[in-house]
């Protein structure tokens, strides 16, 4: 072999090691950047202000010196349209994984076919897409709680209390009359808290009486409207009042305060969620209860999950249902437990 024709193998030998080497880099190498995209169906909600902060926070603590997260926040403002916009302007932006409370759960087509086309893998969060949905793509997850779960401890609480305390049964009639305030109709949570707190109750041996089923979709403002109006309906009859969350619990109390009632005539009210102002009620005895809703624990699952996906580690500390669900429990807080919570909380 002559002198320049070995110089050429082995020149050629040389460069087909650098490629091997730059694909096996490749094949291995972890992204070093996590860019989360968080598209959110309303900054008007208490509740997913709560729990957005806490992902912020839980995002944080997976930074270091080499290690980048960055967290792009999107307002939907209840507008699906609004929604898909954003959610293509995040990828745009770079985002590696998406976290997607949708504004309309029956309605994501749109959102997986764009994360799909980017292979940009989605945890939805809080809004439920319907399990057909959820089976579009491998790399759909949901992070949230289970609505059933939350109606049961509301209701638990309430039949705890009426027993204990046989003045919630103003007219003695050996009923309860109650009204529900609820939230969205298409909501996962509305119709199956309502009916589970409704059904624990009765199951526990109360006699319930229903005189009113309101909308006021979570809001705290809409509450109250529809509470005055219930008032003014049934003066003096409603004794016991369930809410879907705190917001519209309070949104009760509000009605009743502007009706200028003494706080010695107002009926019993129940929440769900535990956000800042709901555990000040509980503590200020306003709330008889609420159910936590823990937006902590919802963040810290949420965040891990977005981490192990971008990067492919860390999947195997983390609980699945169904390979793609993560529900965290739901917990009472009543007079007897607020004020350990109050203790963590920043008050
Ligand atoms: C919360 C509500 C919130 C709703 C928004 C529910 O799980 O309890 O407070 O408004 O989610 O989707
Ligand atoms: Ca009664």
């Amino acid at each position: 072999m002559g002198a320049k024709k070995y110089l050429t193998i082995v020149m050629l030998m040389g460069i087909c090691m650098q490629f091997l080497c730059a694909c096996e880099k490749k094949q291995t190498d972890i992204p070093q950047k996590v860019q989360v995209g968080v598209a959110f169906y309303n900054q008007s909600d208490i509740f997913l202000n709560e729990l957005i902060g806490c992902l912020k926070e839980q995002l944080g603590t997976f930074e270091n010196d080499s290690f980048e997260v960055t967290m792009m926040v999107r307002d939907a403002a209840g507008s699906q349209r609004t929604q898909e916009d954003q959610v293509e302007e995040l990828l745009t932006m770079g985002c590696n994984v998406l976290c997607v409370n949708l504004v309309d759960r029956a309605d994501p087509s749109e959102i997986i076919d764009l994360a799909r086309d980017n292979d940009v893998p989605i945890i939805f969060f809080n809004r439920e897409p319907v399990a057909k949905d959820m089976q579009q793509w491998d790399k759909l997850y949901y992070v949230g709680a289970d609505a059933k779960q939350s109606g049961v401890l509301q209701g638990e609480m309430a039949a705890d209390l009426i027993k204990e305390n046989h003045r919630i049964d103003r007219n003695n009639d050996g009923k309860i009359q109650y009204v529900v305030l609820e939230g969205e109709s298409g909501h996962q949570d509305t119709i199956i808290r309502t009916e589970s707190a409704v059904d624990t109750i009765k199951n526990s041996g109360i006699e319930l009486e229903k005189l009113e089923c309101g909308i006021a979709n979570w809001d705290r403002a809409q509450a109250q409207n529809r509470m005055q109006q219930m008032i003014g309906q049934y003066p003096n009859q409603i004794e016991l009042v369930l809410a879907n969350n705190d917001a519209m619990a309070l949104g009760a109390i509000d009605a009743y305060e502007k009706l200028n009632y003494t706080e010695s005539a107002f009926p019993v009210f129940f929440g769900i969620d535990g956000t800042k102002v709901g555990l000040e009620a509980v503590m200020n005895s306003k709330l008889s209860g609420t159910v936590y809703n823990d937006k902590e624990g919802q963040a810290a699952a949420m965040a891990k999950l977005a981490v192990a996906l971008v990067t492919g580690k860390g999947m195997d500390s983390l609980v699945f249902e169904n390979e793609k669900y993560i529900y965290l429990s739901y917990f009472k807080i009543t007079d007897d437990n607020i004020s350990r919570f109050i203790q963590d909380e920043d008050f």
